[in-house]
């Protein structure tokens, strides 16, 4: 009985310690908001700034990807349609899945069913695809390519 009486205060206890904590989190936001709102925008922007600075995840490098063409890496397909402009997409098929398999010719090809992107928006230019693939934000950063 003793037992059942301690997990259940320590589940309470847990239970309160969670509701605690994003209150305080929810606390925290709220009143530095109220109280500075410079103060607060200041940090807002420093934390974006930080995550930028940080780069986010490195997908390639830059010098892998041939303007006008792309490369296809584990997840995505990353492409150059201008020099010094890069686009990441998804690297798997809008039709049925598969993962497609070359960048040429200013689009990207499905060898599945041979269903064809674009290299700048990704939308489907040929082929039983219909949907454009995923984009996801990227940009150039020492080198890298990385999202953003
Ligand atoms: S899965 Fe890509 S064209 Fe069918």
């Amino acid at each position: 009985m003793s037992g059942v009486d301690r997990r259940a205060v320590i589940g309470m206890a847990g239970a309160a310690g969670t509701g605690m904590l994003l209150a305080a989190c929810g606390d925290s936001d709220s009143d530095s908001g109220s109280d500075t709102g410079s103060g607060s925008t200041g940090a807002a922007t420093t934390a974006a700034s930080t995550t930028a600075a940080a780069g986010g995840d490195v997908i390639t490098k830059a010098s892998d990807v041939p303007v006008g063409g792309g490369v296809i890496t584990d997840t995505y397909v990353v492409t150059q349609p201008e020099s010094g402009t890069y686009k990441a997409f998804s690297n798997v098929c809008t039709h049925q899945g598969c993962k497609v398999a070359e960048v040429a010719d200013k689009v990207i090809k499905c060898n599945c069913h041979q269903s064809t992107f674009d290299i700048t928006t990704g939308a489907p230019t040929g082929g039983p695809a219909t949907k454009s693939l995923a984009e996801t934000a990227v940009k150039e950063s020492d080198g890298n390519i990385v999202t953003a």
